[in-house]
């Protein structure tokens, strides 16, 4: 073991400062003269980018595109993104990378925010949960991550020095449980600080989030790093806990200064490094020059990723699954070329791309095919157009393949509206009037409208789904797979529904979340405002029944833990997974709620005619708010109803629950 403190003590000044910034792009600095090696980091959370160092150009070496996280948080599968995560730290270890720079667990205000591919939901309880289960995955693999953005970091829009303005009870409940999850079950070895400032201070400057929150009430022990070219004050970032500032930068000279002339402690530069030491040292214990990663392998489970994460929206008169001897039409070039991931540091240069016009043919499907669009643009043209209603004239089933083509939605960007192509829309509706027995798939990595909503028989979104994802695609059409993907976001029938619409980007430097706590479905079911499709919603080639929902009490005091028992039966004809959720909607009392919050979610599969028993055991935060008068967790006394949902607006089950004092127990 590595005797830091020696080591810290036997390092130059400069090479102090030194330590606290990167060498390049991806690598921390190493100090020859003391056996100091390197730390190297690399994009992103759905894959490896990483520079071929071998290279002169530093290239991107080819990696697996497993399905993005706004796909992957649509399975509600703990198992599945730890899984995930493995796949991921395996790969890196091979590639020679030591921390993987992700996952995403930004909350999503809007639909129109650029990066909401990246990231898992607009719900903290099940972003904590799946990005717990993703860095346990990649660190179990001896592999680090780095849990980002620290935080709201909710729009691209002035990103680099916009300011979000969040109360407290907001930040507490909303956008830091997340990665407060994360922390207390997964220990990251790294934590990223966003760009964003958080009410006035820069994130890689916030003394109070990053060293009295995150360090001393959560217990983070890892090292902090800054977003790329986030840190504006070096000194300022080295006081408030930011150990780490990338990419390389030549300002190490402003650090040693402030040393000298006494306005930077040294300890605080000390404790720095010490960071950042334990960070190079655990990269070096864990590396394996012989590690090895099989792709195909991995391609293959990257597609029953996607199959266990796509989401069935409609289907009318169960027109899918399709019979593989139905004479099927697919229109629409992502059917050729599939969008599957998002723009900007993420974007990986895939190893292999299967389509579902691939995968079809694969599976000796009699498919035909007509672009109808142009993939980039997302427009069309006379030729294409009439060529694709002819086909569709022809066909006994039509597979329609829209969404948003790769420009309109990346890093660094934002939307302004969330509108298809207009040639998408004008296709469905044309297409939907020629031939009733059509199915759209859709490919987008955040919401959109869907005016058309109510002429295709069937819908299936896709999302973004990684480089297999036509092959998912495929499998879910022709019912080798029962879709059990539920959406981890709530849909909106039009854009001005969404709770953040009237204030979003902000004015200027200034983004205020005056939408509060009521973010998503918290707000949906509060207003009674009906989404187009509700957070946690999903259909089935099955049914699922439930019954016999149960506590462990009918009244309890706030420390005490509460049993829920509820049974799930298959009475349809096919094996299928159910996504069993659990919300509290708390008391009407003093306080200001939200009508419900997700407080657990179980996936169970299940044969025909099978019941399983599903257990869930909640606690004082499952029914608690921040007090800003406390600053702690408060739990209101009165009556809590449990609700068994099949997704956030339709409650299968539910049981009231009173929360008193202790001395008001009843004791039988
Ligand atoms: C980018 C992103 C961050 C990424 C980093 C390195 O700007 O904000 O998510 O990991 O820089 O590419």
């Amino acid at each position: 073991m590595n005797d830091i403190k020696k080591l810290i003590s036997e390092l130059t000044l400069e090479e102090k400062a030194g330590l606290t910034s990167g060498k390049d792009a991806w690598l921390t600095k190493a100090v020859e003269r003391l056996g100091i090696g390197q730390s190297r980091t690399s994009d992103g959370p759905h894959g490896l980018r990483a520079d071929d160092y071998s290279r002169p150009d530093h290239a991107t070496m080819p990696a697996v595109c497993f399905p993005t996280a706004v796909t992957t948080a649509a399975s509600f599968d703990r198992d599945m993104l730890y899984q995930l995560g493995e796949e991921l730290g395996t790969e890196c270890r091979a590639y020679g990378v030591d921390v993987l720079l992700g996952p995403g667990v930004n909350i999503k205000r809007s639909p129109l925010c650029g990066r909401n591919f990246e990231y898992f939901s607009e719900d903290p309880y099940l972003a904590g949960q799946l990005g717990a289960a993703f860095v346990n995955g990649v660190q179990s693999k001896g592999v680090g991550t780095s849990l980002k953005h620290f935080f709201a970091n909710s729009q691209e829009t002035r990103r680099f020095t916009s300011s979000s303005e969040i109360d407290e009870r907001t930040i507490r409940e909303i956008y830091l449980p997340a990665f407060e999850n994360v922390v207390k079950k997964a220990q990251p070895w790294t934590i990223m600080a966003s760009y964003n400032k958080i009410n006035r201070t820069y994130a890689t400057e916030n003394k109070k989030f990053i060293d009295e929150v995150l360090r001393k009430e959560w217990g983070f022990e890892g090292l902090v790093v800054s977003d790329w070219g986030a840190t504006h004050d070096r000194v300022a970032a080295i006081v408030a806990g930011t150990d780490l500032t990338m990419p390389a930068t030549d300002s190490d000279h402003v650090i040693v200064e402030a040393v000298k002339n006494g306005t930077l402690p040294e300890e605080a530069l000390d404790l720095c490094c010490e960071r950042v030491l334990e960070l190079v040292f655990k990269s070096e214990e864990h590396r394996d020059p012989n590690a090895k990663c099989d792709v195909e392998a991995a391609h293959q489970l990257a597609r029953k990723f996607a199959a266990n994460s796509l989401v069935l929206l409609k289907n009318d008169g169960k027109m899918l699954p399709l019979k593989k001897t139905d004479k099927v039409a697919f229109i629409g070039a992502f059917a050729e070329k599939p969008r599957l991931q998002g723009g900007g540091s993420s974007h990986i240069v895939e190893t292999k791309i299967t389509s579902a016009l691939e995968a079809a043919k694969e599976a000796g499907i009699d498919v035909e095919y007509a672009p109808a669009y142009n993939r980039e643009t997302g427009g069309t043209d006379d030729r294409l157009f009439a060529e694709a209603l002819e086909l569709a004239k022809t066909a006994e089933k039509v597979v329609l393949f829209i969404g948003l083509p790769d420009r309109m939605e990346s890093e660094g960007g934002d939307r302004q509206h969330i509108r298809l192509p207009e040639a998408h829309d004008l296709l469905v509706r044309a297409v939907c009037a020629l031939n009733p027995n059509t199915a759209v798939v859709l490919h987008n990595g955040s919401p959109v409208a869907m005016p058309w909503i109510d002429a295709p028989k069937a819908v299936l979104e896709a999302y973004l789904g990684g480089q297999a994802v036509g092959g998912a695609v495929v499998d879910i059409l022709f019912g080798d797979v029962n879709p059990s993907g539920r959406l981890a976001e709530s849909f909106p029938k039009k854009l001005e529904d969404n709770p953040s619409y009237l204030w979003y980007f902000g004015e200027g430097d200034t983004v205020t979340y005056n939408e509060g706590l009521f973010v998503g479905y918290r707000y949906y079911e509060t207003k009674k405002l009906e989404p187009l499709f509700p957070f946690g919603f999903g259909l089935s080639y099955t049914d699922f029944e439930y019954s016999n929902l149960r506590l462990s009490r009918w009244e309890m005091s706030e420390d005490m833990t509460l049993g829920v028992s509820v049974d799930v039966k298959n009475v349809g004809e096919v094996k299928g997974k159910e996504v069993v959720q659990l919300y509290v909607a708390p008391v009407r009392g003093k306080v200001i709620r939200p009508a419900k919050e997700l407080r657990d979610f179980a996936k169970i599969e299940l044969e025909p005619g099978e019941t399983k028993t599903v257990h869930f055991e909640l606690s004082k935060r499952a029914f608690a708010y921040w007090s800003v008068e406390k600053k702690d967790w408060a739990v209101e006394n009165g009556r809590y109803e449990i609700q068994i949902g099949r997704d956030s607006h339709n409650v299968a089950l539910s049981h009231g629950i009173a929360i008193k004092p202790e001395n008001e127990l009843h004791h039988w």
